[in-house]
C-alpha cells in the first residue's frame, strides 16, 4: 500500500502529465493553464466541479472567482478551511467562452480525475453541479432529484462515498438554491464521521499509468443537447465572472496549491 508521501509524488507526476495534455485539441490550443486541482492531497474530503472559468484559467487553480468564494463560506460555516480539502473539476481546462464540456472531453479527462480520485483517497466526495454528479455516478439522474442524497460507489479502484451538490455558481444567484445548498453543506460533517466505506478487493492492486499520448485523440462531433434536462443549471453562463482587474498573486511556477 502506498504511502501518503508517495501518493503525493505520483499526483504531482499526474499532474505533470496533464500539464502537457493534448487530448481536446481545442482545449488545449485556448487555454492558458491546466487547471488540475488544488487542496490537501491527503484530504478526507474531496469537491469535484465542471470546468475553470476565465479566472482559474489564468491563475491556474480551481474555483477562485464569485462561486469559490462561496465555497468557501459554506466550508467556513462546517469548520472547514480550503486547506483541509481537495478541490477539483470534471474539466481540467476551461471551454472556450465557458460553453458547456463537450461529452468526449468529460471522456478524455475522466483519467486525471479517477487518478486523482485513487491518490487523495478521500472518504467523502462532493459533486458540485449536473456534469460531476452524471459523470461520478454514472447515472443521467440530474443534480435537482439527487442533491443531498449520499451513497457509496466504487469510482475507479475505491469505494467513497458521493454526496451531489448544486453547484456553488448556480446557487450565487438563486436565493432558494443557496438555502437548499447550505443545508446540504451541514450535512458533510456527519458524512466525514461514518467509517470509512468497505474497499473492493481490487483497491491495493498497483495503479495502471496514464496512457501517454503523442497524438490528440479522435473528436466526434459533440452530442446535441436537444431534449437537455430542463433542470439544468446555468453553471457555464456563470463560469463567465467578472475578471479580477489584475492577478493577486505571483506566478506559481507549480500551479498546483498542495498542502
Ligand atoms: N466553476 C467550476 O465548476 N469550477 C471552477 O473551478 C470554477 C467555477
Amino acid at each position: 500500500m502506498a504511502t501518503p508521501e508517495q501518493r503525493r509524488e505520483e499526483l504531482l507526476a499526474v499532474f505533470e502529465q496533464a500539464r502537457g495534455c493534448t487530448r481536446c485539441p481545442q482545449l488545449a490550443s485556448t487555454r492558458t493553464k491546466v487547471v488540475f486541482g488544488a487542496g490537501d492531497a491527503d484530504a478526507d474530503l474531496m469537491f469535484v466541479g465542471e470546468a475553470p472559468g476565465a479566472n482559474e484559467d489564468r491563475q491556474g487553480l480551481p474555483f477562485v472567482g464569485q462561486a469559490g468564494k462561496l465555497l468557501d463560506q459554506l466550508l467556513g460555516e462546517i469548520g472547514l478551511s480550503r486547506r483541509e480539502v481537495f478541490v477539483a473539476n470534471t474539466l481540467k481546462c476551461q471551454p472556450p467562452g465557458n460553453r458547456d464540456p463537450h461529452p468526449v472531453e468529460i471522456e478524455n479527462c475522466q483519467d486525471y480525475l479517477m487518478r486523482q480520485l485513487e491518490l487523495i483517497e478521500p472518504r467523502v466526495v462532493c459533486t458540485l453541479g449536473n456534469f460531476a454528479t452524471k459523470l461520478l455516478r454514472g447515472d443521467p439522474a440530474g443534480i435537482t432529484r439527487v442533491h443531498g442524497t449520499d451513497e457509496v460507489r466504487v469510482i475507479g479502484r475505491r469505494a467513497v462515498r458521493l454526496y451531489p451538490l448544486f453547484h456553488p455558481a448556480a446557487a450565487l444567484y438563486t436565493p432558494r438554491m443557496l438555502d437548499v445548498l447550505r443545508e446540504d453543506f451541514r450535512r458533510i460533517p456527519e458524512l466525514l464521521a461514518l467509517p470509512v466505506p468497505p474497499q473492493p478487493a481490487f483497491a491495493d492492486e498497483p495503479m495502471v499509468p496514464i496512457e501517454s499520448e503523442t497524438a490528440p485523440r479522435a473528436v466526434p462531433a459533440p452530442e446535441s443537447s436537444a431534449g437537455a434536462e430542463p433542470d439544468r443549471e446555468p453553471t457555464s453562463e456563470l463560469r463567465s465572472e467578472p475578471q479580477a482587474e489584475a492577478d493577486p498573486q505571483p506566478p506559481n511556477p507549480e500551479q498546483l496549491g498542495l498542502f
